[in-house]
């Protein structure tokens, strides 16, 4: 249904937008769509000038219309069928910012379908389906542009895909959701609980009122899988990735950690190991003072390490309108300069073009190498640390640093932590299996990983 003159008639929008204008149909006018609008009116002078046409905004839908045309003003033809934007002949780029995976799959195909460029930031959809959708846009000749699906504020796709194109990159190592990082922050500094910070980031608007994407690390996942893609012209299964979140992660083994010098973060990372992929996340120890561990509260941080260029690292806002709309408009604006260009004078979807994208092994987490961090509760049985450490010398565990440490509340154990050499999972649990067996029982109370990220 296309309304009346609250709302100009969609069959408006070429007429508005001018011959030469990229005219965008907007699907979803919430926090990322608002930001967009707001930045495409406020700057619509520089954009133009730099993207060497204008970008208008000609048509938009939403479930909520009348919410919708307040953000939107009067010059944007409202529709309240999605299937009529993408499929309008008077649309060039259709922006998705609804959010959700089946009608956005849907939306996104059958937009790529009528010759549409997308823009999207549901990393979702493109972490579950995004091969099929990358080859659709291939077929079709258009653009399926992302920026915005990774770490918003960050540009951290453009620099992989092309500031950083002459390299072989080695890994990218990345906090890239920002609640999470948030509520671990608040557990190191102010000592709470997971459910308390978790509680003080709903109250805060920083967590969802379902916050199961974010601290189950899916939400992580998803983006480290597009990381992983392009960074290494790959096809990433979404169900390879290893994800584990932070809601079993005790404060203590924060105190812990940094007895040791390390911070617990919640990383994702993506790793070339000779001819397999490592991409996994779940909380990590991380030297204090690598930049990495410097990233507090709700910012993101990418860590890229590449042949040529070396280290890199990208610092900004994960979330938010206008720093998502950063990246939205960004990427119009990359539509418009090269949305007429042939497939091979574009920078390709995943870095590398399709017909040469890799199926690389994922390794399995337990054939995953690093060094580990292990918790005893041994204080009351101090007796047993001699003991322990000449098992697990016998199960060759090399303990490379060791540590007591006192509980920070009253009357609680106290532990010993320690760090091991590099082992893969599959080794350190069998020795914990081992030493369960040989000790009679004794086994760690916590055990993480370690990346030292030299
Ligand atoms: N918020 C951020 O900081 C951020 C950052 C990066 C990426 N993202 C991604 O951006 C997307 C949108 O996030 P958001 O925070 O902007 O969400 P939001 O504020 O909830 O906005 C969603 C918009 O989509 C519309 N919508 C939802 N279902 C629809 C349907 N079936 N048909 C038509 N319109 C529909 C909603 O309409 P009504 O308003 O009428 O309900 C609303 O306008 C998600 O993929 C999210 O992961 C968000």
């Amino acid at each position: 249904m296309i309304h009346g003159s609250l709302f100009p008639a969609a069959s408006d929008a070429s007429d508005v937008s001018g011959d030469c204008a990229l005219r965008v149909g907007l699907i979803g006018t919430g926090v990322v769509g608002s930001g967009t609008c707001q930045v495409l009116a406020r700057n619509a002078d520089l954009i133009a000038q730099r993207a060497g046409r204008p970008i208008r905004l000609v048509m938009a839908t939403a479930r909520n219309l009348l919410k919708a045309a307040q953000v939107l003003g009067p010059d944007v033809a409202l529709v309240s069928d999605p299937l009529t934007l993408v499929r309008h002949p008077g649309i060039d780029v259709v922006v998705e910012v609804m959010g959700g995976v089946t009608l956005a799959r849907t939306l996104v195909l059958d937009a790529i379908a009528h010759g549409k460029h997308v823009v999207t930031v549901n990393k979702a959809l493109l972490a579950e389906h995004g091969s099929e959708i990358f080859a659709a846009a291939d077929a079709q000749g258009v653009i399926v542009a992302y920026e915005g699906a990774v770490a918003v504020s960050i540009p951290i796709i453009k620099a992989l895909r092309e500031g950083l194109a002459a390299n072989r990159i080695l890994e990218v190592v990345g906090i890239v959701n920002g609640t999470t990082n948030f509520i671990l922050t608040q557990m190191h500094d102010a000592g709470l609980s997971f459910e308390a910070a978790l509680r003080l980031a709903t109250e805060l608007g920083y967590a969802e009122a379902d916050p199961t994407l974010d601290v189950s690390g899916m939400d992580a996942a998803h983006k480290t899988a597009l990381l992983a893609a392009i960074a290494f012209g790959a096809d990433v299964p979404l169900d390879l990735v290893h994800v584990q979140g932070i809601g079993t992660l005790d404060p203590f083994d924060m105190v812990c950690a940094q007895a040791l010098g390390y911070r617990i973060k919640l990383l994702g990372m993506a790793r070339q190991r000779s001819n397999a992929l490592e991409v996994r996340v779940h909380p990590t120890l991380v030297p204090e003072k690598h930049l990495l561990a410097q990233v507090q509260g709700a910012m993101n941080g990418i860590w890229v390490n590449a042949d040529a260029a070396g280290p890199t690292f990208h610092y900004g806002a994960g979330a938010g309108s206008q720093t998502t709309a950063s990246a939205v408009v960004a990427d119009l604006m990359d539509v418009a300069r090269q949305g007429s260009a042939g497939l091979s004078a574009r920078v390709p979807h995943r870095s590398v073009p399709s017909g040469v994208i890799r199926s690389w092994p994922i390794l399995p987490i337990g054939q995953v190498a690093s060094r580990h961090y292990l918790r005893f509760e041994l204080t009351k049985r101090p007796e047993l640390l001699t003991r322990l450490n000449g098992w697990l010398q016998a199960l060759g565990v090399d303990v490379q640093r060791l540590a007591h440490v006192q509980h920070p509340q009253d009357g609680m154990q106290g532990a010993v932590v320690m760090l091991t050499q590099c082992l893969t999972g599959d080794v350190l649990l069998g020795a914990m299996e081992a030493l369960r067996q040989m000790s009679g029982g004794l086994e760690p109370a916590a055990m993480w990983r370690v990346e030292d990220l030299n």
